[in-house]
């Protein structure tokens, strides 16, 4: 199975996540600029910024070749929302992109909220839910 993690993060918090992902895994993660030919899943990597998505990601979800990526399972940190996953779900429902209905969140630093996360036990419970979703 190929897999591929590719990230979005302006201040580190989803990065984190990213490299745990990784490191479960076995790949490297990538920010979202490293070309990316095929993958069976792409763990894509995004945070919420004043409600949206960077733009960065926006693009990336609508160039991104639906023939060569199979199964695109998100992951992302943010401080008040819960999740990316319902922005990057309306792109890739637009796209016809395959998108998991699972997906991986926790809370992250921002400012004085949830500081020190993600945390060592959010990078423990990204690491274990890598493992469960290519089992
Ligand atoms: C400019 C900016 C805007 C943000 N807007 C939101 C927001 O609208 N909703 C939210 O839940 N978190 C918001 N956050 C918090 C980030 O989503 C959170 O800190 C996230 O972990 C940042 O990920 P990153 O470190 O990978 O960039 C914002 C953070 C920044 C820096």
């Amino acid at each position: 199975m190929e897999l591929a993690i590719r990230y979005f993060s302006r201040t580190g918090n989803t990065r984190k996540l990213a490299f745990a992902l990784g490191e479960a895994l076995g790949i490297e993660a990538k920010d979202l600029n490293e070309p990316l030919e095929k993958a069976d899943i792409l763990f894509l990597g995004s945070a919420v910024y004043g409600a949206k998505l960077d733009d960065a990601v926006v693009s990336y979800l609508r160039n991104l070749d639906k023939t060569s990526i199979s199964l695109i399972i998100p992951f992302s940190t943010t401080a008040i929302v819960k999740s990316s996953y319902p922005l990057i779900k309306k792109i890739a429902d637009e796209q016809h992109l395959k998108l998991s209905e699972e997906h991986f969140f926790c809370k992250a630093q921002a400012g004085f909220l949830h500081k020190g996360r993600p945390n060592r036990h959010d990078l423990e419970q990204a690491k274990a839910f890598a493992l469960r979703m290519t089992q």
